[in-house]
């Protein structure tokens, strides 16, 4: 049984195609999709389709991220409003893009996954960790190694950072696919991985799959999102076109410039003025006409 493992699709319907057309041409026969399927991008609905489609397709995986809870979060009148105009205005057009149906689908699934294909193949997914779906598992690290320890199968398999590697740790393979969507891996190809099991252990091979960008960043233009979430979409189209996180430096920096401004709580109560000043000394590019 080949296995292609997606995280972190962020809502990137193009990205999403290019790599299911790799893994089927490579012989996948089943998917598992680590969660952040939407946010960010101009597909949310496009995106969570083609995912209930895979479903139909083959046997097929689906883990939470922190963005579909998000989503939940905010159906639930927690987590402050989402404005257009403001960083926060990407949020708020996924969450006006989406359907009660697929908030009920969020509702029911997890961000931890046993997943067993049978014949011994099983392993343990994650969109962060094991406890909590916005910590990120890097190598070398004591709480990785905490986490590895415990799992009770031969792989476990992670998502969130956008960091594709492998990292083998007495005898439990860790596996981060990277992002399909929002690759940060420092070139723009969709990142996914594929899986095999044979004679009681995982092979894993991470793939780099290219695909039209520049397509992607005028889907983004012609939904707007270019306008409802400026500095914000900004930093994801300089994240898409070089594979480098461009939104993270530039949201901290932002933070920084709001707290010794005596403003800004969490990074929704930056004032969009400290979000372009951050953007302005980080040089990130213009989208372009
Ligand atoms: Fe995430």
């Amino acid at each position: 049984m080949k296995l292609a493992v997606l995280s972190d699709i962020h809502a990137n319907y193009r990205a999403l195609e290019a790599v299911l057309r790799d893994a089927a041409a490579a012989g996948a026969e089943a998917y598992l999709a680590l969660g952040d399927h939407v946010t960010d991008g101009p597909y949310p609905r496009r995106t969570l389709e083609r995912l209930y489609a895979l479903e139909r397709e083959a046997p097929t995986f689906l883990l939470r991220g922190n963005r579909e809870e998000y989503m939940l979060d905010h159906r639930a009148g927690k987590g402050g409003s989402w404005l257009p105009g403001t960083e926060s205005g990407s949020l708020h057009y996924t969450y006006s893009q989406l359907l009660p149906a697929d908030l009920d689908r969020f509702a029911g699934w997890s961000s931890v996954l046993p997943v067993d294909l049978g014949n011994g193949a099983r392993l343990l997914a994650v969109h962060g960790s094991p406890e909590n779906s916005r910590e990120r598992l890097l190598p070398f690290d004591g709480a990785t190694h905490r986490y590895l320890e415990a799992c009770p199968y031969p792989a476990l398999l992670c998502g969130h950072s956008h960091q594709a590697f492998l990292y083998p740790y007495q005898g439990t393979l860790l596996a981060n696919p990277g992002s399909v969507g929002l690759s940060a891996m420092g070139s723009p190809e969709a990142r996914y991985a594929l899986m095999t099991y044979e004679a009681g252990y995982w092979q894993c091979s991470l793939r780099a799959v290219p695909y039209d960008v520049e397509a992607l960043v005028e889907d983004i233009r012609q939904c707007g999102l270019d306008q409802s979430a400026a500095v914000w979409t900004r930093c994801v189209v300089a994240t898409l076109r070089t594979g480098i996180n461009q939104i993270i430096p530039t949201g901290n920096l932002a933070y920084k410039l709001a707290q010794e401004r005596g403003t800004g709580g969490t990074w929704m109560d930056i004032p969009q003025a400290c979000w372009e000043e951050a953007a302005r000394r980080l040089q990130v590019p213009p989208i372009g006409p």
